[in-house]
């Protein structure tokens, strides 16, 4: 596909989803893409994964574990996964979700990257109750979403996401690393129950996706299944505004992954190449 810009949606939502969206904080949606495109996306996809790819980069790690070299990962995430399989961002699937996106957020919305969460068949961890804000800046004001593709049927048994309707309206709550250890990437709510009792699963179909604001409490459990669960993940929104309210997000100062070293060190190889 070619001048992807030029290509017309294939799909919209209703001014009652949007509606929805905005009431509850998510919205699920049937069909943004055809079974075809999604047996393609699974083929660059499981290659980035088995080829390890973006792991010395720092971008390729454990989300839910400690990521230490030639252990098996818990669940397995890639950040910029468009940069190791431009074909994954090269589909009607991105065309629908951007034009959705513009729908729920306004026509200034843009694509804020993509990352990719594994959960491999039979043991692919639970993704904690969290709120994506969490991992960001405390010094800004977010008004954005992330569309969440799976790459097969996401059900309850292998790992779909549950949302807290209207948790969005809600300000970050305290996380931690998952477990109380900072050498994991990934982020945990403390105290989530009194909030997640109310929470609400979305199975979709393949060709699905759901639509989450950046403040909404959203979960997904473990894959029980014996196939792997593939998410892609596409990140949407308005740009970032300066914060009038100050706040700290202690969580990630505390945070030591091993994914950061091997970013920073790869970042300084870079540098001594260009400086050479
Ligand atoms: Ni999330």
């Amino acid at each position: 596909m070619s001048a992807l810009t030029e290509v017309q949606p294939t799909v919209t939502v209703t001014p009652a989803q949007v509606k929805f969206f905005h009431e509850h904080g998510f919205l699920a949606v049937d069909r943004i893409t055809t079974g075809d495109e999604v047996e393609r996306l699974q083929a660059a996809y499981d290659r980035i994964f088995a080829e390890r790819c973006g792991r010395e980069e720092g971008n390729q790690f454990d989300l839910g574990g400690s990521d230490e070299d030639g252990k098996p990962a818990a669940l397995p995430q890639i950040l910029n996964p468009l940069k190791y399989a431009p074909e994954l961002g090269e589909v009607m699937a991105r065309v629908n979700a951007r034009a959705i996106s513009k729908q729920l957020l306004g026509e200034d919305c843009k694509d804020r990257g993509s990352h990719a969460i594994l959960k491999p068949a039979g043991y692919g961890a639970p993704t904690p109750w969290h709120q994506d804000e969490a991992y960001w800046g405390s010094d800004l004001e977010y008004c954005s979403l992330s569309v969440w593709i799976p790459l097969q049927e996401a059900s309850v048994e292998n790992g779909c996401l549950w949302f807290v309707p209207g948790s969005h309206k809600l300000e970050v709550q305290a996380h931690r690393c998952i477990g109380g250890d900072t050498r994991v990437h990934g982020l945990e709510m403390l105290d989530h129950e009194r909030f997640t009792k109310h929470a609400v699963a979305c199975p979709i179909p393949a060709g699905g996706a759901t639509f989450h604001l950046n403040g909404t409490m959203h979960y997904a459990g473990p894959n029980t299944t014996q196939t792997p669960r593939r998410a892609l993940i596409l990140g949407f929104g308005l740009d970032a505004k300066p914060r009038q309210t100050p706040r700290k997000f202690p969580w990630n100062e505390a945070k030591r992954a091993p994914r950061q070293e091997r970013a920073k060190a790869f970042r300084e190889r870079q540098e001594k190449k260009t400086t050479a």
